[in-house]
């Protein structure tokens, strides 16, 4: 099986702005590969440079070992595409989504038919075969738009944002699909806000600002080396006077990680322990410490910079 994705100094310029800049990256036929990273740092255009849908500016981009400059068709019949913005036919019902977009593919009407059943079972969306997509919820039209990705079997699936906007439950429906076509062998390669998701189903990601890739690895190791193990949080209110030098005062030696953010202030350490004996010894509340282990999310924080006019 060809390397799903090789990018090599892929860069994407509009007009002045550069959107993605000097990308090197290898995915690995079956993995999850993930990309994070804020608004406006490059996810977007990069699976769409993936996608064949927006030209390179430079660079070489391989998909499933075809130029994605000369292979472009070949290509877009083997991936399927989940975009960032819905662009379901509103006015036509779901079953017809997935017929039309099996008809592109080529698919006879029987094939069509059984395939468009089959991704309405797989996606839990086989009550509503027959309703106007306007109709659905949010959540709904989210898992018609990943059905309609996989009409075609595809080796790679590109997936923007799958998740966003949905609740807690439909969430995680989507992740156990997404689970299953990974491991029915399908590569997959996502965008998402959120760290859990990332950290739950990706086997590597990348940390993207600024049109850059700022690190690559797998959650696990990403959490483990650029970050203290636990985090202590102390909410402003709970100390006394000017709450990070009286933190600095009251931890000593324990005080070589504190981060401001909003209403709290972290204590990132490797010893949570003698930072709660120190807090309480110092008299600060219980009800305003809070210890819990780091996450994706502390390392997401720390390598990408505020933006700017903050
Ligand atoms: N068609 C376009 N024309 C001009 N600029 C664009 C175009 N598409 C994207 N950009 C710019 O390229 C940069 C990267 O945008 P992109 O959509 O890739 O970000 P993203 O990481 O997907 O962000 P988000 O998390 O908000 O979806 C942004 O500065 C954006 O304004
Ligand atoms: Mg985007």
């Amino acid at each position: 099986m060809p390397t799903p994705v090789v990018a090599q100094g892929v860069c994407k310029r509009f007009g002045d702005l550069v959107a993605v800049d000097s990308l090197d990256l290898e995915i690995e036929p079956g993995e999850c590969f993930g990309m994070l990273g804020p608004n406006g740092a490059g996810k977007s255009s990069t699976m769409r440079m993936i996608g064949c849908v927006s030209p390179i500016t430079c660079g070489r981009l391989d998909v499933l070992g075809c130029d994605v400059r000369t292979r472009g068709r070949e290509i877009k019949a083997r991936i399927g595409v989940v975009p960032q913005e819905d662009n379901l036919d509103a006015e036509l019902r779901v079953e017809e989504n997935l017929l039309v977009y099996a008809g592109y593919f080529g698919l006879r009407r029987r094939a069509a038919r059984r395939r468009t059943q089959e991704l309405l079972e797989f996606m839990g969306l086989e009550d509503r075969a027959a309703d106007l997509v306007r109709t659905l919820s949010g959540g709904m039209k989210r898992r018609l738009v990943i059905a309609r990705a996989l009409v075609n079997e595809p080796e790679l699936v590109l997936l923007d944002e799958p998740t966003t906007g949905l609740d807690p439950q439909a969430r995680h429906h989507i992740w156990e699909r997404l689970r299953l076509l990974r491991s029915s062998g399908a590569t997959l390669l996502l965008t998402t806000h959120y760290m859990e998701e990332a950290t739950h189903l990706c086997d590597r990601l990348v940390i993207m600002d600024r049109a850059r890739v700022r690190i690559l690895g797998t959650p696990r190791d990403l959490i483990r080396g650029q970050v203290p193990r636990h985090v202590v949080e102390v909410t402003r209110d709970g100390i006394d006077g000017d709450p990070v030098s009286r933190l600095m005062h009251i931890l000593g030696p324990h005080a070589t990680d504190l981060e401001s953010l909003g209403d709290r202030i972290q204590i990132h350490t490797d010893d949570s322990r003698a930072v709660l004996d120190r807090l309480a010894t110092a008299g600060v509340d219980d009800a305003a410490v809070f210890e819990r282990m780091a996450t994706l999310e502390d390392v997401f924080l720390r390598l990408v910079s505020p933006p700017e006019g903050t």
